[in-house]
């Protein structure tokens, strides 16, 4: 017998998870958290995009039972490292997807970007316990996701400090009697700056977050504020709340992660470190809670929490986000494809940091506004608005757009 099969007898309780998405920032941390406890869990399969000796050493130590990697460059050093270890392995787009079917009551969808979509639907239609941290799925389609979701049973949990926040404090018995749900930004790197000043900062800086470790692509949207645009219309999708009951609030500490406001003056807000195994443990253990070694929220040494409102000039991502939820249709989807390319190509050096939601901006004036009603046709909005972008970049790659 090998010693998975050895210890899913030991741990008949234990649950079931897999991990697409397991080299990144979110899936190192959900690994982190559940290898402090091997005994309540059992992982079905791990999946990423071409990390493949980090994929290796996970699936050894977790004894995965498959893993998937989507990069078949990466195929040989996967194959090699997992040699006599019996553990099932696959490479390819499609592998990616086998391990979202492969059976589980829980999966971390943290496969960042567009690549993300086909897997998480995939795991949505399974009907099991959805943490979803991939911002796209809800961004980019998000009824079709809802709709796949209320049709299969299955649970989204938001992974996201700020929706998690709010997932813990909305009463959904009350929901009429919710005036607003708040979503809490630190500011980003260039909170204080002006757009001057904005307009020469390199993509190292911009990736630097004050408080937040995250991934470089999630830490640029948090220099821009994009990443407040995306989480407005996945609050928008995940509460069913109208885009005008969402607000931003801009508060640097990154304590207060999202707050809810009732008619009757209540105003309830969930508070802990900035630390994303918070969390992830939360819905690692939803129903029940889970102890973690996270630091402890000190609020005396803190001394002080600041909130400030957005500055809408400075920061122009978030009324573009707005103005794509209203339309409706493939625009938050296109948004989302310009504002990937956009921020590739600040990445490589192309274009500056300002230039970033000019493009996506540019990119929402030019592009008719579809219908999305399947996976195919969120594929097609999000070739449209990376074609596009990528126009836009080209023509202006040497001549300033509006900074
Ligand atoms: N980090 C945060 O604190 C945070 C907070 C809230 C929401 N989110 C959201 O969570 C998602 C993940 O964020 P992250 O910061 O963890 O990103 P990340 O550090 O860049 O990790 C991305 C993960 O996705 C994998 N991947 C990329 N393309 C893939 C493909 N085609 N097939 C299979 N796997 C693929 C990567 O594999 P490789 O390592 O092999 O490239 C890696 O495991 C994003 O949508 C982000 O917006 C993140």
């Amino acid at each position: 017998m090998d010693k998975r099969k050895e210890r899913s007898k030991v741990v008949d309780k234990a649950r079931s998870i897999s991990i697409l998405g397991s080299t990144g920032s979110i899936g190192t941390n959900t690994i982190d958290l559940i290898s402090r406890m091997p005994e309540q869990f059992i992982v079905s399969a791990l999946a990423c995009k071409c990390n493949a000796r980090l994929l290796a050493k996970q699936a050894k130590m977790l004894q995965a039972a498959f893993v998937a990697i989507a990069d078949k460059n990466a195929w040989p050093v996967l194959r090699d490292s997992l040699a006599g270890t019996g553990i099932e392995a696959a490479a390819g787009s499609e592998a990616v997807l086998e391990a979202a079917r492969r059976p589980a009551e829980w999966i971390m969808c943290s496969i960042v970007g567009a690549a993300g979509l086909a897997p998480t639907l995939e795991a949505i239609r399974r009907g099991c316990t959805v943490a979803l941290a991939n911002k796209e799925a809800l961004v980019c389609a998000g009824s079709l996701f809802i709709r796949e979701a209320m049709r299969t049973g299955c649970q989204i949990l938001p992974v996201d400090s700020e929706h998690n926040a709010i997932f813990q404090l909305f009463d959904t018995q009350k929901r009429d009697k919710i005036e607003k749900i708040t979503l809490t930004a630190s500011g980003g790197p260039f909170r204080t700056l002006s757009r001057k000043e904005m307009a020469y900062k390199t993509p190292k800086q911009a990736a630097a977050h004050p408080i937040w470790s995250m991934g470089k692509k999630v830490s640029i949207d948090s220099a821009t504020i994009m990443n407040k645009g995306l989480e407005i219309i996945e609050a928008h999708y995940l509460f069913a709340m109208p885009e005008v009951q969402i607000d931003v609030l801009i508060h640097p500490e990154s304590v207060v992660h999202s707050i809810v406001s009732y008619i009757d003056g209540s105003v309830i807000a969930q508070l802990s470190s900035p630390d994303m195994r918070i969390p992830i443990a939360y819905c690692l253990a939803w129903p029940q809670r889970m102890k973690t070694i996270t630091k402890n929220l000190d609020l005396v040494s803190i001394g002080q929490l600041n909130f400030f409102t957005l500055d809408n000039d400075r920061f122009p991502a978030i009324n573009i986000a707005r103005e794509a939820l209203r339309t409706k249709g493939d625009a938050p989807c296109v948004m989302n494809a310009a504002n990937e390319v956009a921020v590739e190509a600040f990445v490589a050096g192309r274009i500056g940091f300002n230039e970033i939601i000019s493009v996506v901006y540019e990119t929402m004036q030019r592009c008719p506004t579809e219908d999305i009603d399947n996976l195919d046709s969120v594929f097609r909005a999000n070739a449209k608005g990376c074609r596009i972008a990528n126009d836009i970049i080209s023509a202006f790659t040497g001549v300033q757009l509006r900074r």
